[in-house]
C-alpha cells in the first residue's frame, strides 16, 4: 500500500545490488526530489556507476549514460539533424531525450568533456532548468523527473582536467571511496559467489595494495578488480593465478613493482 506523500520507490526490489556506504542513497533521493544536480567523485571501480543504476531503478526513472571524452560535442549531447531516406530529421541526443522523458542523465568522467561542451549544462543546472536547442529553436523545460548526475575520478586526472568553478558549483557533490573491509567482503561475496572465507583474504590483500597508492601505484586496486579475482576463483582458478591476472598485472607494467606486489601477496597468504 502506498500512502499519499510516501516516496515512489516502485523499482526498489529490482534495483541492481548496491550496498550503501553512508547516507548517499538518502542524499541522492533528496537531490532528486529538490531538483538539484549531483556530482560523484571517487577512484575507479569504487561503485559510482552501480550507485547511479541502483538509484535510477529505485526512483523508477530511465537512465541515460554518456561516457564523456574530449571529442564529445554539444551536438552529441543535444542532438543533430540527420539524413534519413532523403529527408532531414532531427534526432535527440541523450541529454535532450532525458529532459523530454524526465529521466536521469548520467555524465560519466565529466572532466574529459571540453569546457565549451559542459557550458551547455549550465541553464539546465541552475534554477531555470531549461535546455535551449538552438538548431530547432526549441526551449525545453525539465520536468520534476529529470536529474543530471555527473562523476569523475579526481585522482589520476591531469591537473588541467578539472571542471570550471561555474560548472562545479552547480552540483551537490559526494565523495566516494573504497568500502571498509567488512562491507567490501559482503560486496565481493555477493557479486562473485566466492565463499566468504576466501573473499576475506582477497579483501585483506586489496587493503595492503591500496597502501601503496602514491608510492608505487598511481591508483589503489579497485573493488571491481577484487570482484574479478574472486569470480575467477569461484570458477575454479587457483588463488595465485587469479591474483596475478586480476590484482597485479592490471595495476602496473613495472617489473620491480610487480615483484613488490607479489611479496605482499606472499605476506598475506603465506
Ligand atoms: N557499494 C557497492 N555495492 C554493490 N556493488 C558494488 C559497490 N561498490 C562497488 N561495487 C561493485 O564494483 C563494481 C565496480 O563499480 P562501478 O563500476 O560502479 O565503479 P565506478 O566507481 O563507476 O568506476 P569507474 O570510475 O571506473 O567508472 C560494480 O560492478 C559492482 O560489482
Ligand atoms: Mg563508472
Amino acid at each position: 500500500m502506498t500512502m499519499a506523500g510516501t516516496p515512489k520507490m516502485e523499482g526498489a526490489q529490482d534495483a541492481p545490488f548496491y550496498l550503501e556506504q553512508g547516507p548517499e542513497c538518502a542524499l541522492f533521493e533528496t537531490a532528486y526530489r529538490h531538483q538539484m544536480p549531483l556530482l560523484l567523485k571517487g577512484p575507479t571501480g569504487c561503485g559510482k556507476t552501480r550507485f547511479v543504476a541502483h538509484m535510477a531503478a529505485r526512483l523508477g526513472r530511465p537512465l541515460y549514460t554518456v561516457a564523456c571524452h574530449d571529442d564529445l560535442t554539444a551536438a552529441d549531447l543535444i542532438g543533430r539533424y540527420l539524413l534519413k531516406g532523403g529527408d532531414t530529421v532531427w534526432v535527440d541526443g541523450p541529454l535532450t531525450r532525458a529532459v523530454r522523458e524526465g529521466a536521469i542523465c548520467y555524465l560519466d568522467e565529466v572532466v574529459e568533456a571540453r569546457k565549451d561542451v559542459t557550458v551547455v549544462l549550465h541553464p539546465l543546472t541552475d534554477d531555470r532548468r531549461i535546455l535551449p536547442i538552438d538548431r530547432t529553436g526549441e526551449l525545453l523545460e525539465a520536468g520534476p523527473g529529470f536529474m543530471l548526475v555527473a562523476s569523475y575520478n579526481p585522482g589520476y586526472q591531469n591537473i588541467l582536467k578539472t571542471l570550471k568553478p561555474s560548472t562545479r558549483q552547480r552540483f551537490l557533490s559526494i565523495s566516494f571511496d573504497f568500502p571498509p573491509p567488512d562491507q567490501e567482503e559482503q560486496i565481493v561475496a555477493t557479486e562473485s559467489g566466492l565463499d566468504p572465507a576466501r573473499v576475506k583474504g582477497l579483501v585483506r590483500l586489496a587493503g595492503k595494495l591500496r597502501g601503496l597508492k602514491g608510492q608505487d601505484l598511481e591508483e589503489g586496486v579497485s573493488t571491481r578488480l577484487v570482484i574479478y579475482a574472486a569470480s575467477l576463483m569461484a570458477h575454479g582458478m587457483p588463488l595465485n593465478q587469479a591474483v596475478e591476472t586480476a590484482m597485479i598485472e592490471p595495476l602496473t607494467d613495472d617489473d620491480d613493482v610487480k615483484e613488490g606486489l607479489r611479496d605482499i601477496v606472499m605476506a598475506v597468504f603465506g
